[in-house]
């Protein structure tokens, strides 16, 4: 594999992380491209769980090299203690890790104003992880945003730092809510600049001369495409694009030097926080589906709402992505129910529809249309080729791979390295 871009085609969750630790066995360098702290991605190895969220996967290969590239929105604080507990737990992170120097930081005020605009949308909440990801995006694209250059130069990173908390707690003040204490914050975030400044670089060039040196690399996608801010199903999304694209634009290499695209999609559906989800199961079913998949978010601990495979819509991210090879994840959760249900089709009053409706009014009322296969009742979760799996789970794979008009390349069977293989 040469470089190659890694998305989730459903809401996030889609076991990418897995994935990418997978990969990255023969991978030189990853660089995450967009997203925040958000983000949760699970590593399992043997015994020990990681839970990623700024750093990229491919720091628990000890001889990859990882970028935070400038389409990243990042907390200096979180990711100092990122840094820290994976140094504790005997990785070095300081000298693989490399920080682009045109990042967005995310500061505390954001974090406030992230949950005041929940509060004010009310019953229309977003749901949110609370992690200052919009407001720190509004900031940047409004041109007030502080740059992780800034790390670099403490003096104007102060300067910046209090123009901005100044201007934002006076809103918390309008709004009645409680302002952030700017003395503490800027004592915490003086101490992680210190020790983030040696990591932050022009990651362009380096990226650049990683690929012009003929290394592999892997752009690790954070959410999953009906996150994505244009794709997804908007408002209910993230605040960046979380499709293929966004590896060029946030990370600064071309999309001549990308040659493939891994879409990672669950045998299944789930999604945290509100908003559409089509094939949602408000039962037993989507109950028992939770519990078996241990459906709970890595990063908020909210419990993810489950349901039906979704081939209309991961068909439309397959497409948007132009995924050549298709990973899917967590099918030992399916292993015992009789029956399995795939959606290929919806219903909006009374009419079919083969693909999303295009008003966003319109998806709340959609009602899937079910293609329904038999349970395999077997255990997969031993699988170490697509011989082990029974024949009714090859069916439902080869299913899923001929819907979304994907080529299936990767199965995963379990949350270990070794619950994973090729085909
Ligand atoms: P990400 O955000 O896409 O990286 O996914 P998360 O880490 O948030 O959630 C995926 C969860 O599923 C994690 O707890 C993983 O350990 C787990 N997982 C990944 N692949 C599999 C699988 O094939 N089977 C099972 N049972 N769990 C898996
Ligand atoms: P990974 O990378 C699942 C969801 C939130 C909320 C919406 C907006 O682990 O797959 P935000 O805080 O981004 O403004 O919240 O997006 N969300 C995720 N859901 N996995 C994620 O990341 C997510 N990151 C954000 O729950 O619905
Ligand atoms: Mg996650």
């Amino acid at each position: 594999m040469a470089n190659s871009v890694l998305v989730g085609l459903q809401w996030g969750d889609e076991g990418k992380g897995k994935i990418i630790d997978v990969l990255t066995e023969d991978i030189d360098m990853v660089v995450r491209f967009q997203g925040g702290n958000n983000a949760g991605h699970t590593v399992e190895i043997g015994e020990e769980k990681f839970i990623l969220h700024l750093i990229p996967s491919g720091i628990l290969r000890r001889d990859c090299r990882c970028v935070i590239g400038n389409g990243v929105v990042v907390n200096p604080l979180t990711l100092q203690k990122e840094v820290a507990e994976l140094e504790a737990r005997g990785y070095k992170v300081s000298d693989r890790l490399r920080i682009s120097s045109r990042s967005q930081l995310v500061f505390d005020y954001h974090c406030v104003m992230d949950g005041l605009f929940e509060q004010k949308l009310g019953d229309s909440k977003i749901g949110t992880t609370k992690r200052g990801i919009g407001p720190a995006y509004a900031d940047k694209v409004n041109r007030v945003g502080i740059r992780a250059e800034e790390l670099l130069n403490p003096n104007l990173l102060e300067k910046h730092f209090r123009t901005q908390a100044d201007f934002y707690n006076q809103i918390f003040r309008e709004a009645g809510v409680q302002t952030i204490d700017i003395e503490a914050e800027w004592a915490k975030i003086k101490e992680a600049a210190a020790m983030l400044a040696p990591m932050v670089e022009d990651t362009a060039l380096t990226v650049n001369q990683a690929a012009k040196a003929g290394k592999k690399i892997l752009f690790e996608g954070a959410q999953g495409m009906w996150l994505d801010v244009d794709f997804g199903t908007y408002p209910f999304v993230t605040s960046s694009n979380t499709t293929a694209g966004a590896a060029c634009t946030g990370s600064g290499l071309a999309p001549s030097r990308i040659d493939h695209v891994v879409g990672v999609a669950k045998a299944y559906c789930t999604r945290v926080g509100e908003g559409p989800f089509m094939t949602e199961l408000n039962n037993e079913t989507g109950r028992r589906m939770g519990e078996i998949g241990n459906e709970f978010g890595a990063t908020t601990g909210r419990s993810r709402r489950c349901g039906w495979f979704d081939a209309v819509a991961t068909r439309y991210s397959a497409m948007l992505n132009g995924v050549d090879q298709l990973a899917l994840t967590k099918l030992d959760v399916l292993d015992d129910f009789d029956t399995i249900q795939v959606c290929t089709g919806y219903r909006l009053n009374g009419r079919e529809l083969k693909e999303m409706p295009l008003a966003a009014s319109d998806i709340n009322h959609l009602e899937p249309v079910y293609e329904e296969f038999p349970g395999w009742k077997q255990k997969t979760t031993d699988a170490t080729r697509w011989e082990d799996l029974p024949p009714r789970c090859q069916e439902y794979l080869q299913a899923l791979s001929r819907l979304i008009e994907a080529p299936l390349k990767i199965i995963s069977v379990g949350p270990r390295r070794d619950q994973t293989f090729r085909v």
